[in-house]
């Protein structure tokens, strides 16, 4: 058995915002419209996330995209802080970037995991894995360099290989498998496919239809949700309501039999396992 905490689109902005001019300027307006751009509420909604994260006593925490506004180095460094606030286990916390993280600059994600961000590195990086009691977390990258007008993902081809072998492997070892990732894997209606959907998702979808003993935990949509990812009732996907909007954000699931079950956040724990010091 193993407890996951999921938490996802928390759209962190640096303190220091007001000094951007230009095009900067603008694509913070634009990507931020909407919503009003308060550094210090944001890392507040992020804190009280953390926090409560910490108080439910689970074996693990997974960070679903949207991590920052746009993807500028000082934004993943005020994420960086705020998990060093929380004194969270960086072994035991999965982070995967979403489009917002990546338009800024390319090859944001890739910086961030050698700079700020360098000691999450080890469950963070595209497609590593990282054992949870019976479970396995998979780590998924779908974000992509694309205009702002555009909110789609992509899993490269690297990483749908690996995430075919991992599959496979830990299905044959019993484990139950954790997919974290910022877009869903499934059709958006209509034109929200173009839009904001995950290219090449019957790919995934595919490969995972024939593992009921996994499951996919995304953000992306701001919302919660659960349903299956084809037909049967497993395997399941999962989404989180966003830190940046949300005043309960944090999901908790829990893994045993090559199954994950959403809880309730008020139920007692089983089990004890320290998250934070
Ligand atoms: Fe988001």
């Amino acid at each position: 058995m193993a407890r996951i905490a999921h938490i996802s689109d928390l759209h962190l902005v640096e303190d220091t915002h007001h000094l951007r001019r230009g095009a900067a300027r603008l694509r913070l307006e634009y990507l931020s419209a909407g919503r009003t751009i308060d550094a210090r509420e944001r890392w507040d909604r992020v804190m009280r996330a953390l926090r409560r994260v910490c108080e439910l006593e689970v074996d693990h925490l997974v960070v679903t995209g949207d991590l920052t506004e746009d993807g500028v180095g000082a934004q993943f460094e005020v994420l960086s802080d705020a998990l060093d606030a929380a004194a969270i286990d960086p072994a035991r916390v999965t982070l995967v970037p979403g489009n917002h993280d990546a338009y800024a600059q390319e090859g944001a994600w890739a910086r961030a995991l050698a700079g700020p961000l360098a000691r999450f590195a080890r469950t963070s990086a595209p497609a590593v894995t990282t054992v949870v009691g019976d479970a396995v977390v998979v780590a998924i990258s779908t974000a992509v360099a694309q205009p702002l007008l555009l909110a789609q993902g992509e899993i490269d081809a690297f990483q749908m290989a690996k995430l075919a072998h991992t599959l496979d492997r830990f299905h044959r070892d019993g484990r139950t498998i954790v997919v974290a990732q910022h877009h869903g894997p499934e059709r958006r209606p209509g034109a929200m496919q173009w839009l904001d959907g995950l290219r090449g998702y019957e790919r995934q979808r595919a490969l995972m239809a024939e593992h009921a003993n996994a499951a996919v935990l995304h953000g992306h949509t701001h919302r919660a949700a659960d349903r299956p990812l084809d037909g049967a009732e497993h395997p399941r996907v999962f989404s989180a309501p966003a830190v940046v909007d949300s005043d309960d954000p944090v999901r908790v699931y829990e893994t045993g039999d090559g199954r994950v079950r959403p809880l309730s956040a008020s139920r007692d724990a089983a089990f004890r396992a320290r998250l934070c010091a």
